[in-house]
């Protein structure tokens, strides 16, 4: 039996479904069932109905999934592949808030651990970030822990006042704005897509800001032919799969070193790893239940 084989036997016997991000290795995403960013991730994991679901994303997303589904057995493709971002806001500082301003919702980013959004009023992703602090009654909001993303939504919304904190996403936080002039100069016929992790100079260049399904939208729909695409490198794949004749150029140092951690071996064999599995306490799962409902809801 050949690899492609012996993944179907095994995913039949055990039931299972696999999803992956856009960032991990094209060959997974190949493989997978469901390939989305992290709100589609969020949403499709919710309603599956096999016995077992394998992510392949980074710890957060399979967490994710499991507080939404908790009825089913849910496995990180690799445990150790994790968003050094979601450890970037704590507890104190919500407490802090909290004790600070009476008019607050603290508004969490998925790319948070769950003992964050247990905290938390409701979760976004950066696809409906903007959508959904629109349609908050607190007139403060503590954005944690992307201040990224959240000085890229505050700015759609002069009426809110924001708050930030100091999180930003190692990968995407390190381009500049002449990393991508440079880019810009060989490719100068090239629109610009850049994902909102990134810093407030590189959208200032950039022609269309959005998730990464945002990104390979916008790329489809347009008529333009070149693209300068500021996110990771791995989205290249289902760019090109759904429009071989245009072209991506990319920042060869924008790579998630977490999300490469994916081998596809792995489908064959993370269920048999305990720590593959993920385990919540019931209480905790139930705290951050209601900002991940919230955020399915106010973001449909
Ligand atoms: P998306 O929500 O756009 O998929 O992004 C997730 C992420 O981790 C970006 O770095
Ligand atoms: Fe986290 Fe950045 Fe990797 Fe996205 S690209 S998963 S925010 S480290």
């Amino acid at each position: 039996m050949n690899f492609t084989d012996k993944l179907n036997a095994l995913k039949k016997e055990k039931d299972v479904a696999i999803l992956a991000h856009y960032y991990v290795d094209e060959e997974i995403q190949a493989l997978a069932d469901y390939v989305g960013d992290s709100f589609y991730l969020a949403q499709k994991g919710r309603e599956l109905t096999n016995k077992r679901i394998i992510m392949a994303g980074v710890y957060f997303m399979g967490e994710t999934i499991k507080t939404l589904n908790p009825d089913k057995k849910v496995y990180n493709l690799n445990w150790l592949a994790d968003c050094p971002m979601a450890h970037m806001a704590n507890e104190k500082d919500i407490v802090d808030m909290r004790n600070k301003y009476d008019d607050l919702a603290v508004v969490t980013y998925v790319n948070s651990t769950i003992e964050t959004k247990a905290l938390s009023d409701v979760c976004v992703t950066s696809s409906n970030a903007a959508k959904i602090c629109k349609k908050l009654k607190e007139k403060n909001i503590f954005f944690i822990p992307d201040k990224n993303l959240g000085a890229y939504v505050s700015e759609e919304l002069p009426d809110k006042n924001f708050i930030f904190n100091k999180g930003a996403c190692p990968r995407h936080n390190q381009i500049s704005k002449e990393d991508l002039l440079a880019l810009k100069d060989l490719h100068p016929r090239a629109k610009v897509l850049a994902h909102p992790e990134c810093k407030r100079e590189v959208l200032d260049l950039s022609d269309y800001i959005g998730s990464t399904k945002g990104i390979i939208n916008e790329a489809s729909k347009s008529s333009a032919d070149e693209f300068i695409v500021v996110t990771v490198k791995a989205i290249r794949y289902e760019l090109e799969r759904l429009n071989p004749d245009k072209t991506f150029y990319f920042l060869d140092k924008l790579t998630c070193l977490n999300m490469n951690m994916h081998k596809k071996e792995d489908l064959l064999t993370c269920m048999d790893d305990p720590f593959n599995e993920v385990k919540i306490d019931e209480d905790l799962r139930q705290k951050a239940l209601k900002p991940l409902e919230r955020m399915l809801e106010l973001g449909k």
